[in-house]
């Protein structure tokens, strides 16, 4: 397999922390050391990695990456209105957390959402831009990126 474009490669990096909040928010997973374990303090935390993460990484796909990849393919086109669907329902789902009635349950459909998400924009959206988008294009891609700061707002 092609390795990642530079550009994508970044997106990509962040992904590894949401899918790390999946896992420990998901009801059947294994505690994760340094990560809370109680309902309440999952959801807390999971709360405040979307208000200081998780929007702006969903802010630079569909403001950035969008944009710059609209038209080109009706497929691509298909896919990203399943992804600004998928953030739409996370947002909301984050949203339903301040409410603590049934916690266990509103983390482990969150959690399961960002797994399918983050599978569906690496597995299926990534590969499909590396395979349309010269490399070219790809390099201004990486450029639009970069001048909106992205690598300064992820860095951990
Ligand atoms: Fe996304
Ligand atoms: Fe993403």
């Amino acid at each position: 397999m092609k390795s990642e474009h530079k550009s994508l490669f970044s997106i990509a990096h962040d992904h590894f922390h949401g899918l790390m909040v999946a896992q420990m928010i998901k009801e059947d997973s294994e505690e994760i050391a340094g990560f809370p374990t109680s309902p309440e303090a999952k959801a807390r935390y999971t709360v405040h990695f979307y208000n200081q993460e998780l929007e702006n990484h969903f802010y630079i796909e569909e403001y950035i990456l969008q944009p710059a990849v609209t038209g080109i393919s009706k497929e691509i086109d298909e896919i990203f209105n399943g992804v600004v669907k998928d953030h739409k329902d996370i947002e909301k789902m984050v949203e339903g957390l301040k409410d603590e009635k049934d916690l266990v349950r509103k983390l482990d459909n969150l959690g399961r959402l960002i797994e399918q998400h983050v599978e569906k924009e690496e597995r299926v959206l990534f590969p499909k831009l590396q395979e349309t988008l010269s490399g070219k294009e790809l390099e201004e891609l990486s450029e639009k990126l970069s001048a909106n700061g992205y690598e300064h707002i992820y860095k951990y």
